[in-house]
């Protein structure tokens, strides 16, 4: 019942076991009402056992007595860490050559400290030569004499895998001498000549024995909170070549021309609001069959549509295109993004959905914004929604090839749409600064992106190309400065309204964040002011008509993403930001 990163060991453990997929059904066997009651109030499965036990296997021989069962695996409830490929590996051994001469199969691991072997509180193990075991001791074994020999210790894992049979076999024979002493219960089938088989596994898990492990295991647990991507530094590629300056996308025809490959065709993805802008298009000087494809930003990117278009693409040209040039906001250059992905990669984009997924290189892709905010420009991401969730495709081969930044190419956005891109950007600053999993790095750019915001969304003496440029360099510096921490609150919440009522990005973090003074103060304080300033009205009361399987999809939606509540509340975040707590929230807006 000791507590590991905000709930019980035995919580965590059970929690673990489950969420290998490798069972039918996990238990916890106890003689303890209190933890019973633990598992069963969190919607566990657990039993009482009835009769005192000298240890957990006889406990657990009386649970499945009854239960129509074939192999019952035993995970020792101070094994949080269990992972799902010891456990595989302890199953698999009922698959081998061998497997009707084993009565029970257990786990070992590799040990090379010395300390650690002679700790009596590690149980060393030594097998023949098919991995049977030989003997378990907390003595180190083999005794070393001589120093030089090549002998590798063992340490046994606390995991055992039984047929039915010869589990409910054991529980009937009473225990011996050897066993009494060591305190080492799979002594007993040893001394009863049974056949242990043991399996390597090498992944590195604490046991939780003594006080002292259970600090070591809260600071492990914190370790691993950091670790959302692929470590646990990120590494991350950056856009290789930015240009960025009034009128510089005049340059875009002699960037592309050493991109060109014969015969293939670049294609533009650009947002449909340029649709009759004659001028843009004809400094896009389209060559060959180059190809433009129209695309609204009316509605968030879909991974159907990303499928669509790659489907088109593939469909007309038999070559690989030599590039997709995506021009527009967030959305088209997530979609130029997720595009250029699944041309090179199988099945649907919504396969993708998630961290470092992608196998193959996207095509070369170049982006150009048209309205500045969202980061999506620099992002390792690529948003999109799936019939399943709403999520990016987040990988080493996301990032654009090329960037090209024109903030003349920002004119003449409509000045609501202008507000809500750019408070993404604020937004982004906002939570970045005020999370949990701010680093230098971050921070120097969400610094900068937030001092650029204030200036443009504040200050009377910016003329319009200044402010252009500068909310270009925020919405880059605001993206690098989440890419190395998260967002946060407005982010998560706004992912809901996103799935459910399909509110766009910049306006949902707009309606959220106007009510989470709670929680950033300062940042809603200097939003409302921006508000106020530039007489913006923020729409209200959208949650009011929603029903309630809606409202629960939308809790559900925003509670998953956990890597934002950890950076915005801490590991204890599940208790501040409970389902009820949410749905007030949602209610407010
Ligand atoms: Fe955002």
């Amino acid at each position: 019942m000791q507590d590991l990163g905000g709930k019980p060991v035995i919580q965590r453990t059970y929690e673990a076991t489950q969420e290998t997929g490798l069972f039918d059904e996990v238990y916890v066997v106890t003689d303890s009402k209190i933890i019973f009651k633990e598992i069963e109030l969190n919607g566990g499965k657990a039993i009482m056992s009835i009769k005192e036990h000298d240890c957990g296997t006889d406990r657990i021989a009386e649970a499945v007595e009854n239960m129509d069962v074939d192999i019952v695996v035993n995970v020792q409830g101070d094994e949080p860490f269990t992972s799902k490929s010891g456990l595989e590996q302890v199953l698999s051994v009922f698959n081998g050559p061998d497997a009707d001469k084993i009565d029970l199969a257990s786990l070992m691991t590799e040990m090379y400290d010395w300390k650690e072997i002679s700790d009596p509180n590690a149980v060393k193990v030594i097998v023949d030569k098919d991995n049977f075991a030989l003997y378990f001791s907390r003595s180190p074994i083999p005794y070393p004499r001589d120093k030089n020999a090549a002998v590798q210790y063992y340490k046994h894992k606390g995991i055992y895998a039984f047929r039915k049979q010869a589990l409910l076999d054991f529980y009937n024979l009473p225990m011996r001498s050897m066993e009494a002493a060591e305190k080492i219960e799979c002594i007993r089938y040893l001394e009863y000549g049974k056949n242990i088989k043991m399996a390597i596994s090498n992944t590195q898990g604490i046991e939780i024995d003594t006080p002292e492990d259970l600090v070591r295991a809260n600071k492990v647990l914190k370790e691993d909170k950091t670790i959302t991507v692929n470590n646990k530094y990120r590494n991350f590629p950056m856009v290789p070549k930015v240009i960025f300056g009034r009128g510089s996308f005049d340059q875009l025809t002699s960037i592309l021309a050493p991109k060109r490959k014969d015969k293939a065709p670049f294609i533009y993805l650009v947002d449909d609001v340029f649709k009759n802008d004659e001028d843009l298009i004809n400094r896009m000087n389209l060559r060959f069959n180059d190809k433009l494809i129209f695309v609204s930003a009316e509605e968030e990117p879909k991974t159907q549509q990303v499928d669509t278009i790659v489907k088109n693409i593939k469909g007309e040209f038999t070559y690989s295109p030599s590039g997709i040039i995506g021009i527009g906001g967030g959305s088209i250059l997530d979609l130029s993004k997720a595009v250029a992905i699944m041309l090179t990669n199988k099945g649907s984009a919504s396969e993708y959905q998630g961290w470092d997924l992608v196998k193959n290189k996207a095509i070369y892709h170049v982006g150009i914004p048209t309205i500045s905010g969202t980061g999506a420009e620099v992002s390792r991401t690529t948003v999109l929604t799936g019939p399943e969730k709403k999520l990016g495709i987040n990988s080493d081969f996301t990032p654009f090839d090329q960037v090209v930044l024109d903030p003349d190419l920002a004119a003449g956005v409509p000045t609501n749409q202008w507000f809500y891109t750019g408070m993404d950007c604020f937004i982004h600053c906002v939570e970045s600064l005020n999370g949990t999993f701010l680093n230098e790095f971050s921070k120097s750019y969400g610094e900068k992106a937030f001092d650029l915001c204030k200036e443009i969304f504040l200050s009377k003496h910016l003329t319009e190309e200044e402010s252009r440029g500068k909310l270009m360099m925020a919405s880059w510096h605001g993206g690098m400065s989440i890419a190395y921490s998260q967002v946060g609150i407005a982010h998560a919440m706004s992912y809901g309204l996103g799935y459910v009522l399909g509110t766009k990005h910049g306006i949902g973090n707009c309606i959220v964040f106007n009510h989470l003074d709670e929680y950033y103060p300062e940042g809603v304080r200097l939003f409302k002011e921006m508000k106020a300033f530039h007489n913006i009205e923020i729409p209200e009361g959208i949650c009011s008509k929603l029903t309630d399987n809606q409202m629960t999809t939308m809790i559900d939606i925003a509670l998953s993403l956990v890597p934002l509540w950890e950076n915005a509340l801490g590991d204890d975040w599940e208790r501040i930001m409970t389902r009820d707590k949410l749905r007030d929230l949602y209610l407010k807006m």
